[in-house]
């Protein structure tokens, strides 16, 4: 593989890794690999210091990082990621979708957390370069993808909480995954945070920040202890609006046929701006819906599912897609959307998406980028 240069001047240096599993020992990889449990033979990193700005971008074996113990990153969390899939395309083309817009919201987080940004050049070099080594190890059966995780961290060693670090790493890594949830697209059943909030305003709720994930997981154990599988997120203030879930965002479904319109919960700042989610709402009128940006409380979301104006609910993401939700638990009891099965505004248009994606339909939006 030829060393590539990036218009900001750095090349990735590739060390290919003289233990990279045989095809035996892939294909047994691919076959079941569930989400995020199985990587490839190779990361990609980049370092960063203040006044230097990025250097030393290179491929080399996936493995251990060696970090200081007093690593800033391990005490104050300085650390930010995306999330993205590479897809095989019929043709045989490895391509991703709207690659730009992670590049992009990882500069807003990065923003956000007092983090240099990353050139949009180099986060896509990374993946070019990833994939030109594993692209081998890219998913072919249904549902099936290679999840790309790049993410940020702060490298200073040293305690000091004056001031960011000043020195970080970039890593890129990948994991040829299955569905999120276990059951496919089987509706979910979710449940209604009104003990812990996700994202105050003025707060990280709209980075991609890490920290906002480690805050999630009482409540998430909170919902699996209720026999639910995702914990919907409410707001900080009044706790009623509803916002988004653990690793998804939220859309309604009003009526059915030709008159369905479609409501996502609006971006106030406390939610994460999802390129799924902003993908939708494209989409959506495409297919003859009409769809908002609002809000809907806990209350009306109940009330409108008993009376049968609500007939769908569904949560989208890179990781999820697209996922019913059947039924919703809180303290004050449950119900359920529709007849608890998975809607046809929902799978219409997790077709549509699934399409674009697996490259099955005419990319006219602009949104795949091919790689290699
Ligand atoms: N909300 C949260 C909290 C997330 O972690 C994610 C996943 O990235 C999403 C929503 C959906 O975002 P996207 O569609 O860009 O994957
Ligand atoms: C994603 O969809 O990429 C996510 O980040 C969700 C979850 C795996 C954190």
């Amino acid at each position: 593989m030829n060393n590539g240069t990036t218009t900001s001047g750095l090349t990735f240096d590739v060390q290919l890794s003289a233990q990279r599993r045989t095809p035996q020992e892939r294909a047994q990889l691919l076959d079941n690999p569930g989400f995020g449990n199985v990587f490839t033979d190779h990361m990609v990193t980049i370092a960063y210091e203040e006044g230097k700005g990025w250097y030393d971008a290179r491929l080399e074996p996936y493995g251990p990082l060696t970090l200081d113990p007093a690593t800033a990153a391990l005490h104050y969390a300085q650390e930010i990621f995306e999330g993205l899939k590479a897809y095989r395309h019929p043709g045989g083309e490895v391509a991703c979708f709207r690659p730009e817009a992670n590049a992009a919201r990882f500069n807003r987080s990065a923003r956000r957390m007092a983090m240099p940004e990353l050139p949009e050049e180099l986060f896509l070099g990374a993946i070019e370069t990833l994939l030109a080594a594993d692209a081998q190890w890219i998913p072919t059966q249904p549902n099936s993808s290679l999840y790309l995780r790049p993410f940020m961290f702060a490298t200073d060693v040293g305690l000091g909480v004056n001031n960011p670090s000043r020195s970080y790493r970039f890593v890129l890594i990948a994991s040829p995954s299955g569905p999120y949830f276990s059951g496919g697209i089987t509706p979910v059943t979710v449940w209604l945070s009104e003990d812990y909030t996700r994202a105050a305003p003025g707060g990280t709720g709209e980075a991609k920040f890490a920290g906002n994930y480690a805050a999630s997981f009482l409540a998430q154990a909170q919902a699996v202890d209720q026999g639910c599988d995702q914990v919907v997120w409410l707001d900080a203030v009044e706790h009623r609006w509803v916002e988004e879930m653990g690793g998804m965002n939220l859309f309604f479904v009003f009526g059915s046929g030709d008159d369905a319109r479609l409501l996502t919960p609006a971006l106030t700042g406390t939610l994460l701006p999802g390129i799924t989610r902003d993908s939708l709402l494209t989409l959506a009128p495409e297919l003859g819906f009409a769809i908002e940006e609002g809000r809907l409380s806990t209350d009306e979301w109940r009330r409108a599912a008993e009376a049968g104006e609500l007939t769908e609910v569904f949560a989208c993401g890179t990781a999820a897609v697209i996922t019913p939700v059947g039924r919703v638990k809180s303290r004050t009891g449950e119900f359920t959307m529709g007849d608890g099965g998975p809607g046809p505004v929902t799978m219409g248009l997790r077709e549509e998406l699934v399409a674009l994606q697996y490259g099955t339909r005419p990319d006219t939006h602009g949104w795949v980028r091919t790689f290699g």
